[in-house]
């Protein structure tokens, strides 16, 4: 059934990707618009307990008509000597917004639970009749938000963005934003309840008031027609008292163009642009225009690269040229603070030593990262795959979680496909084959493909060994039929054998498809050496890369790779002393910003692909 009424809508909607039955109510280009940033410190209380959500009989306070006085989003204060109020947010430490509470307070390094945040402010509009909306690029995981004691809504997922209209609740003074913060991992979740990372609580990414006029652009999505890379097509969604019957105006003042569009009784308009000129978008060329989108209440502008993404047989295309994938993975942790990363500079330092290694492709791994760093990919020419967090067993069968993760990929599209760096969406990671499964993942293939036409669909999938011989890989697993890059993590030399083992393996791959290789490595301690056969110095690993990269060439359709991983990462699964301490290992460089052996094997393989 879900399929049927999935072929139909897409049949409906395949003109009109902005197709305005988003589950989310998200501001497009959220880093151009006129701002107020509420980043800095923050009171915070934590809550184990969740005292400040129920009542002793657990029922939640904020589905009371009148809130208790207990309840932490009131920012109830006592008003005389006798008054009984057990917190106060004001009088409680704080600590830095954005950013994890675990680096931040060693009390908090292992904590899961609830943190409650409250940041005062006062704030005047621009102009009485301006909308203003508080926006979160990400928390992690289950955020509810109320401001000035009334409930703005609620928020699943980590690591995409999201926001709250507060117009008719701001105050020109004292006004309390308070925000509910639950990183607990649970069966349902989106990931579950087992990752190879740190699970970073708390406001990790920046948050800020935007104020729009009263009627506003919501959204836009401006790319090359996949037919003609001469045009350059978009639409455009308005949100507001008027949105049927305006003008907007679409101009690239440096290609000379400019069209003026009127939207439909939804707020709708599409374009089309043609341009000889077009300097087209690409790691040697991130050639970055600047778009206006004008009506009569709003200017907003961007900085778009234009760039074709197809494939053809075994090749991935870029602007028609077939391209090798140069890459390396990479956690959203940053090497200045080892906390979760979330500024550009942070971004910058980790662009800059894959450009160091002769890549031109970063997998971000297994979630959404913070927009500054795909901004900065689309500055610097950094090819990007970006994945939604369906991250090993998650509930095939459950519903919820089936929305959950179709919302997170949504949001996923939604913040990124104007980014020309971002060329493929990646559905899941080493996730066991299942009826289920297949079905949950089918789904959200066919959502990607209804959002977003225009790039290519993958996941990181697993190998399988032949029936006849264990040497001889395969890759068998349905969604290899129907994903546009065949990707899959491979362990040979570290959880398989070791690196000679490399020299046996044959990979048999029947798919006409290119392939990716989305992982492989091992642990190494950095400064730590010794003979290549044994685990954990930079020799062993050095000698794994040499092995691995000698056997993964051999694949005809091989077009790319993300060794797993750039940097040392943290993870909860990783406690060997003085060698893990609490560190996934595999890193190419270690969480001190110092380079192992395998760094250079990896650099000299890719500058030999000149
Ligand atoms: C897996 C997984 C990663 C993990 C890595 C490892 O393949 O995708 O998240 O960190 O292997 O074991 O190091």
């Amino acid at each position: 059934m879900k399929h049927q009424l999935f072929g139909l809508l897409a049949l409906f909607c395949l003109s009109f990707n902005l197709s305005g039955q988003e589950g989310h109510n998200l501001l497009i280009n959220a880093y151009n618009r006129p701002s107020t940033s509420l980043n800095g410190n923050w009171h915070y209380i934590v809550d184990p307990y969740e005292n400040g959500y129920y009542n002793y009989r657990y029922e939640p306070f904020d589905q009371q008509d009148n809130p208790s006085p207990n309840a932490y989003f009131t920012n109830t204060k006592a008003k005389s000597p006798s008054d009984l109020i057990e917190y106060d947010f004001d009088l409680s430490d704080t600590i830095q917004v954005p950013g994890d509470w675990n680096t931040q307070k060693e009390k908090l390094y292992y904590y899961e639970g609830t943190i409650w945040y409250k940041r005062s402010f006062d704030y005047v509009k621009s102009k009485d009749s301006n909308r203003v909306f508080v926006y979160f690029g990400a928390a992690n995981y289950k955020t509810e938000v109320y401001l000035n004691g009334q409930k703005l809504g609620v928020h699943m997922g980590g690591f995409t963005p999201f926001n709250f209209e507060v117009t008719n609740l701001l105050k020109e003074k004292d006004n309390f934003l308070v925000v509910k913060m639950d990183n607990k991992r649970t069966k349902e979740g989106v990931p579950t309840l087992n990752t190879d990372w740190w699970n970073y609580g708390g406001i990790t990414r920046d948050v800020k008031l935007i104020e729009t006029p009263s009627t506003f652009i919501r959204d836009y999505f401006i790319h090359l027609d996949k037919q003609d890379n001469g045009l350059i097509v978009g639409e455009v969604q308005l949100e507001g008292s008027s949105i049927n019957n305006q003008t907007v105006s679409i101009q690239i003042p440096e290609l000379k163009l400019q069209t003026i569009v009127t939207t439909d009784a939804s707020g709708k308009a599409q374009f089309k642009m043609k341009s000889k000129k077009i300097s087209y978008w690409s790691p040697k060329n991130p050639k970055l225009y600047q778009v206006r989108l004008i009506t009569d209440t709003e200017q907003l502008q961007d900085q778009i690269g234009f760039r074709s993404i197809s494939t053809q047989n075994e090749n991935i295309l870029l602007n028609g040229e077939p391209i090798f994938l140069k890459g390396i993975s990479l956690h959203e942790e940053s090497p200045i603070t080892k906390g979760r990363a979330n500024t550009v500079e942070d971004a910058k330092k980790v662009l800059d030593w894959i450009k160091e290694m002769g890549g031109n492709y970063v997998r971000l791994a297994h979630y959404p990262h913070n927009e500054h760093i795909v901004r900065l990919a689309d500055e610097m020419g950094i090819l990007v795959w970006e994945e939604n967090p369906v991250y090993w067993t998650i509930q095939w069968k459950n519903p919820e979680t089936f929305n959950n993760a179709a919302n997170q990929l949504e949001e996923m599209i939604f913040r990124d496909k104007n980014r020309a760096s971002v060329i493929i969406w990646s559905m899941a990671n080493e996730t066991p084959v299942s009826e289920a499964r297949n079905q949950f993942l089918s789904e959200l293939i066919e959502k990607a493909r209804f959002l977003d036409p225009t790039r290519l669909i993958s996941a990181a999938l697993e190998q399988s060994n032949s029936k006849n011989d264990p040497n001889i890989k395969i890759i068998d697993d349905p969604m290899a039929e129907l994903v546009d890059v065949l990707s899959f993590n491979q362990y040979m030399g570290w959880y398989v054998g070791t690196p000679e083992i490399c020299r046996d393996i044959q990979w048999n791959i029947t798919q006409n498809k290119p392939v990716i290789i989305s992982e492989f490595g091992g642990g190494a301690k950095q400064g730590l050496h010794g003979d290549k056969s044994t685990r954990w110095t930079e020799e062993y690993q050095e000698f794994l890369y040499q092995e691995n990269l000698e056997m993964l060439s051999k694949i005809k359709q091989l077009r790319g790779m993300s060794p797993w991983i750039l940097v040392d990462f943290r993870s909860p699964r990783r406690p060997l002393p003085k060698i893990q301490d609490d560190y996934n290992r595999k890193g190419l460089i270690s969480e001190d910003g110092t380079k192992k052996k395998a760094f250079w094997v990896l650099k000299e393989y890719y500058d030999s692909m000149k």
